[in-house]
């Protein structure tokens, strides 16, 4: 049996599948890996627990099922967007990487701003100067940590870090590239005029590949490391979301993706670069050769759910553990026995600021509507449905731009949910699908390899691999009355920034 490897290196563990040439998971394994936040607003990992996890969750996934290294007839590579790997001459980590969710970079983005021009730079890189971009920490390292600075020979994104041990090869796939703010999305290349105004040295940065090129072979090193074989083919790969999108087969214009992780990610196909004028949506180079997508991304939605977790859900974590289950399970029935709209409560999920639709690191998060009445069931609902409001506001931005939607896959832990999925369907509007794949990003960077070495188009891959497997439509009378808490719900934060500003720099002050 020959099978394919995928590799997703997430924000808080790696998680690596095998897949056969018909498209099953024949196995997976995941490995953990720490997260510090040395100041408010600040998220670092070191890329050398990236890659020892790495070839440590590879070794024992094959321990697992039993599969010889020399089985895997490639290996496709997803991660975590954004994070910047400073490496010098000699390819050490030079510092921890700056991650996604980073927000120190508020003042080198309105720099960066300044220095292109907002306007330029969107026609440029199609985006905005977002904190959670490459380049910003980049500018970042230059001006708060000079030394360090001198000393940067490469930068790269994380799962390329990890792509460098395997095959001793620097490449970049353009998804993920896209999100480093120095790409020219439309024209898939570095751009030099980005980078230059910035003053950050072309020779940093790394080729660049599509996502199903073949972008090195493994190392002895590395065979030795993970227990694959040596010469062992490795595709560039995707960010995670281009590589989740792919996972779910959203490779065609018309079907959206909602992906619940820690962020909350808002995904559509296009067969042609998109952009609009004001670049309130993400728009990126696609894991599919050739294409493009937009995306809206919230930064805490899994993750708000899961901070409710971990401060809120003792009971339910207690019980999850004597019974072997899944503690959400527990909250989402909770949730369930409370009425639509939380009896007048409403959550805001700004709880480690947010990009889309407000770029905004200094938002924060807030329970709105308190009464007497309002039990913990009432707070759980009130969450869900804030993160999934939140979620709605990216798809508002996508009607906007007259993007057709016909249906949406959703995935990610929070797709488990049939409750969570009807929410989504109501407050949407649109048929919620679920597919046969459940792995994500790990799923579609198998098919990036399997497309690469056995040379089948990626939406064909998909077509034949991926099907749906259930589908969830709204109810109109809940979509009526979800439609009068999202108006509400879309009022409080232009009310409420200033008020969450002034906390934040309170806070920080404290
Ligand atoms: C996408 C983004 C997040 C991270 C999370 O732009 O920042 O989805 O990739 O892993």
């Amino acid at each position: 049996m020959k099978v394919f490897l995928g590799i997703d290196l997430g924000t808080s563990a790696v998680k690596c599948i095998l897949v056969n040439e018909q498209g099953a998971v024949v196995g997976s394994h995941s490995e953990e890996y720490p997260l510090s936040q040395p100041h408010p607003g600040w998220a670092e990992q070191n890329p050398e627990d990236w890659w020892t996890k790495s070839a440590l969750c590879i070794k024992e996934l094959l321990k697992k099922t039993g599969i010889a290294g020399s089985q895997v007839a490639g290996v496709g590579l997803s991660g975590q967007m954004h994070g910047s790997v400073f490496l010098d001459e000699a390819l050490q980590v030079v510092r921890p990487a700056l991650l996604w969710c980073d927000q120190r970079t508020g003042s080198q983005c309105e720099w960066i701003e300044q220095q292109v021009g907002a306007k330029r730079l969107g026609e440029l890189t199609g985006n905005k100067a977002l904190t959670g971009f490459t380049a910003p920490k980049a500018v970042w390292l230059k001006q708060e940590e000079p030394e360090l600075y001198a000393r940067t020979r490469h930068l790269m994104l994380p799962k390329d870090y990890v792509r460098l041990q395997l095959t001793g090869q620097f490449g970049m796939d353009m998804a993920d590239a896209s999100g480093t703010l120095l790409l020219d999305v439309a024209n898939r290349r570095w751009s030099r005029e980005v980078v230059e105004a910035l003053d950050l040295p072309m020779e940093w940065l790394p080729p660049l590949f599509e996502s199903n090129d073949i972008a090195g072979h493994l190392l002895a090193s590395a065979a030795e490391a993970t227990g694959l074989a040596e010469g062992t083919p490795v595709v560039a790969g995707g960010g995670d979301q281009a590589c989740g999108a792919v996972g779910v087969g959203v490779v065609k214009s018309g079907i959206a993706s909602v992906a619940l992780g820690t962020s909350g990610v808002v995904f559509v196909h296009d067969d042609s670069y998109q952009v609009d004028a004001e670049c309130r949506l993400h728009s990126f180079c696609h894991g599919v050769p050739g294409k493009w997508h937009r995306m809206g991304v919230m930064l805490s939605a899994g993750g708000s759910f899961q901070w409710w977790k971990n401060q809120f859900g003792y009971e339910e974590l207690q019980k999850a553990a004597q019974e072997g289950r899944d503690v959400y399970e527990y909250l989402t029935a909770l949730a369930e026995t409370a009425p639509l709209g939380s009896e007048g409560l409403l959550f805001l999920p700004y709880l480690t600021g947010e990009r889309t639709p407000h770029p905004d690191p200094k938002a924060r998060g807030g329970f709105i509507g308190l009464n007497l009445r309002h039990t913990k069931a009432h707070l759980t609902r009130a969450v869900l449905e804030g993160i999934t409001f939140g979620l709605r506001d990216s798809l508002e931005l996508m009607k906007e731009s007259s993007v057709e939607i016909s249906e949406l896959r959703v995935n990610g832990g929070g797709a488990r949910s049939l409750f969570w999925r009807q929410m989504i369907a109501d407050i949407f509007g649109y048929p919620v699908v679920t597919v046969n794949s459940t792995d994500g990003p790990a799923y579609g960077a198998a098919v990036m390899a399997a497309s690469g070495v056995l040379k089948r188009d990626t939406s064909e891959l998909c077509e034949s691999w991926i099907q749906v497997v259930d589908r969830v439509e709204p109810n109109p009378a809940n979509s009526a009355k979800y439609e009068a808490y999202y108006k509400i719900y879309r009022s409080l934060y232009p009310t409420l920034k200033e008020t969450l500003h002034q906390l934040t720099d309170l806070a920080v002050k404290s």
